[in-house]
């Protein structure tokens, strides 16, 4: 079964615009469980321009299965030593980015990298690394013991006609590839209700992250139905 993971990052986007008290993804997390959303995905990043730490206290406590996004920083790990999420998925963080571009360069930051997954897992937390479609990063990945990688599906979301072909083919093998190496993926990152067809192509998925496109439907049919609407479309996934 192929599980989604709402990302209520774009929530507290709506309430930042205007710097007031709601919307709250607090609320909004609920109503996606109550949908049927497996889990809820929620991004502390070092600048705090959506979610801040009280939103994620709060999520922590009241959501299922919260996977907390974050950078792997000293600061964001011990924030999740302290909430303990039920997962927790490292990305690479930009400033000045609009949102995460490119994977995490775990090949390239094994030690580093290797200390925050240890900690992570030392407090019971399941470890994710969100990472780009890439043979060598999933090989680092699975030396660094991750029970997770998300394969970032941002250049296929970005892509059209045959460039898309070009991307899924790459997520298609890379998902082979993590899979025969014993990692667990998930995939995220610009998919929405139309490219999703793309995705359900690629096999071994135990989970979608998406965020923008549900909380953009949700503002013309409501959460609950936009949760739904996305869940329906995932459902003939057998792969
Ligand atoms: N997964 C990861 C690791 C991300 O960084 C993001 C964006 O915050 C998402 C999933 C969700 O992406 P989108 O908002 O484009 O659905």
């Amino acid at each position: 079964m192929l599980n989604l993971g709402v990302n209520v990052d774009h929530v507290a986007t709506l309430r930042e615009a205007r710097g007031v008290s709601y919307p709250f993804p607090g609320e909004a997390a609920i109503a996606c469980e109550e949908a049927g959303a497996w889990g809820i995905t929620a991004h502390l990043r070092e600048d705090r321009r959506h979610i801040n730490d009280e939103d994620m206290l709060e999520l922590a406590r009241t959501v299922k299965r919260l996977n907390m996004e974050m950078a792997a920083t000293g600061e964001m790990v011990a924030i999740a030593e302290k909430l303990l999420p039920h997962s927790s998925c490292l990305v690479p963080e930009k400033r000045e980015e609009l949102t995460t571009e490119g994977g995490l360069d775990v090949l390239g930051n094994k030690k580093w990298i290797g200390e925050c997954v240890s900690r992570l897992q030392s407090g019971g937390i399941i470890v994710s690394l969100f990472i780009d479609p890439d043979e060598r990063q999933l090989d680092a990945a699975a030396e660094l013991k991750a029970e997770y990688v998300e394969l970032h599906t941002g250049a296929y979301a970005n892509a059209s006609g045959g460039a898309a072909d070009v991307e899924l083919g790459r997520l298609i093998a890379a998902a082979e590839h993590a899979h025969a190496i014993g990692l667990n993926v998930n995939a995220g990152h610009g998919i929405e209700y139309v490219n999703i067809k793309g995705i359900l192509e690629i096999p071994h998925l135990k989970e979608l992250n998406i965020g923008h496109s549900i909380v953009s439907k949700a503002v013309m049919v409501g959460m609950k139905e936009a949760v739904r609407q996305m869940i329906k479309l995932m459902k003939p996934y057998s792969k």
